[in-house]
């Protein structure tokens, strides 16, 4: 049985008083969360506040993005083993926006989720399609592309230790959520993929829905057979809407 697993992905937002209240409403709240795990992602230079504030809570913390490399001149880049300084448990991987806006590709995606595994981070890799390439009828081609890539650097089993977000472009931050059977559709086309490799990483394997989650979607998203946890955006940022959120998978 895969635990539900509802991770905040804070982008680029927040100040310092608004993630302290943030947290500090998020904590309140996490211990009527049952069994569900949670984690956030804040920005970078926030980390050593957040992982702080998070102590002794069941909230874990991640980062949004992590280097390539391990140490050296990569400006502006941060590392696995500084992440591990701050207590992340995950690192997110090829998001979209990364993706699109940043340029990043398979390879630099597969290579940043073999740092993370590296530094003993748990990657969460996130894959989908763009509104364009789903009109195309080609989801699933884009979507393993995207799997095959981590899987050919690292292995099957390195997927098994990760969690992999599906997340179709053109349903973040649009409020154009995927219904639920379009996710569990590919989420099942995800598993069944791995399936083919290794059933027990297909088994054991958590995959997140992400794209426009909400108190009021969570649950019939959460209750579809593949779907075991949200990546969430925009209703990560306000405490009240992101524990709604935790409850619908408890
Ligand atoms: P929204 O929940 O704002 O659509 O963002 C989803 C997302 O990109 C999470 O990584």
């Amino acid at each position: 049985m895969r635990q539900t697993l509802v991770a905040g992905n804070w982008k680029l937002n927040g100040s310092l008083d608004s993630i302290k209240q943030l947290v500090a409403g998020i904590t309140a709240g996490a211990g009527g969360t049952g069994d569900t795990q949670i984690a956030v992602c804040p920005p970078f230079v926030y980390i050593p506040l957040v992982s702080n504030l998070l102590a002794g809570s069941k909230v874990a913390i991640g980062s949004q993005d992590i280097a390539d490399q391990e140490a050296g001149a990569f400006t502006g880049e941060i590392s696995g083993a500084m992440l591990n300084d701050f207590s992340c448990t995950y690192a997110i991987v090829g998001h979209s926006e990364r993706r699109a806006l940043y340029a990043e590709d398979d390879e630099l995606v597969a290579r940043k989720f073999a740092a993370a595994r590296k530094a003993g981070l748990t990657p969460i890799l996130c894959v989908g399609e763009t509104l364009e390439e789903r009109e195309q009828g080609i989801t699933e081609d884009v979507v393993a592309r995207q799997l095959d890539a981590v899987i050919k650097l690292e292995s099957i089993a390195a997927i098994g230790e990760a969690v992999v977000a599906y997340e179709p472009v053109w349903a973040i931050g649009t409020g154009k959520t995927a219904s639920p059977q379009q996710a569990q559709d590919v989420h099942a086309f995800i598993r069944g993929k791995l399936a083919g490799l290794d059933q027990a990483v297909a088994d054991k394997v958590q995959i997140l829905y992400g794209g426009s989650v909400k108190g009021s979607n969570a649950k019939e998203l959460f209750s579809m057979q593949d779907i075991d946890g949200g990546l969430i955006g925009g209703a990560s940022l306000a405490a009240d809407d992101f524990l709604a959120i935790c409850m619908a998978g408890t």
